[in-house]
Parts: C-alpha cells; structure tokens; sequence
C-alpha cells in the first residue's frame, strides 16, 4: 500500500471510529472492529489499481471477502465510493458511515465534504461522465451526512473531528 494511502485510511478510521462512538451512544448496534477494519482496508486495492486499472472498490470487497470471510466489511469496501440502495442509518450504518468518513479526509487533512470533492472535481473530471459521476456522489454524500445528523443527532457538517494522534 502506498504511504499515502496508509495514511489517508488511517485518518478515514479515526473519523469513522467517531461517529461510530456517537452511533453507539444513540443506541445504535455497531462494531468498532467491523468499523476500524473497514475503514483501514477501504482503500485496499487502491495501489493494485493505480497500476494496473481496474476498479479498486470492487477488487477491495473480493480481497477482504478471500482473506478475512467477513461479509459487512466486504460491504463496507465495496460500496465506499457510491452506495446503491436507499439511505437508511439505522439498517446500513458501516458502509454509509465509512463512505462518509472518507469524503472527510482530503489526503492527510480532515475537510468539508465539499472541500474533498473539490479535489476530485480537479484530479479525476476529465471528462462529462466523470464530472455527472461526481456531482452524483457529492448528492449523495451530502444526503449521508444529512441523514447520519439527523440520526445520531450531531451537526456532523460542524462537528470538529480530530485525528486522535493515528497520524503522526
Ligand atoms: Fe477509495
């Protein structure tokens, strides 16, 4: 894995390691290890697909499938970049919040959703298809981080996450 990919995943965790704190408080069932691990492996195959192409989300979900057999952190893999179904916290917790703790982290740094999709706008709109793909998943992130707001009843828009010393 490259160094900045570890890096990126470790902050991705200690996001989603926060709200998952916040869901537990609300009474919501959650697994910190389901959480942590999901979060660290998201971006497992990234490096694998810089290389040689290929989607990394998908190819990330059938590793995790293939070397730990845990289906919900599969999930939570494979649908960090867009999730298909409809947006219910309280039956899809981990990938929706793993997907929403990583458009939280822009490289090293914890962002607004729309400072992050920024970036993405810049490196990867190279085209209209990509672009309509991008204000897609913008939606729906903003969707997500509305919803999990209105669930676990924090502004998480506002909220001053912290890197809880994961990176030095
Ligand atoms: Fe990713």
């Amino acid at each position: 894995m490259l160094p900045q990919i570890r890096d990126h995943s470790l902050l991705v965790a200690s996001v989603a390691l926060q709200i998952a704190e916040m869901a537990r408080a609300k009474g919501l069932p959650v697994s910190r290890r389901q959480v942590e691990a999901s979060a660290l492996l998201h971006d497992l195959a990234k490096t694998y697909t810089i290389r040689y192409g290929g989607n990394h989300s998908q190819l990330g979900g059938a590793w995790v499938v293939n070397l730990t057999g845990n289906l919900a952190v599969a999930q939570a893999v494979i649908h960090h970049v867009h999730w298909p179904g409809e947006i219910i916290v309280q039956k899809h917790l981990l990938p929706l919040l793993i997907l929403y703790a990583d458009k939280r982290i822009k490289h090293d740094r914890i962002v607004y959703v729309e400072d992050r999709f920024e970036d993405l706008f810049v490196r990867y709109g190279i085209n209209g298809h990509r672009i309509k793909l991008m204000q897609r998943s913008l939606k729906q992130t903003q969707a997500i981080e509305n919803k999990l707001s209105q669930e676990l009843e924090v502004d998480l828009y506002a909220y001053p996450f912290d890197s809880r010393g994961l990176v030095q």
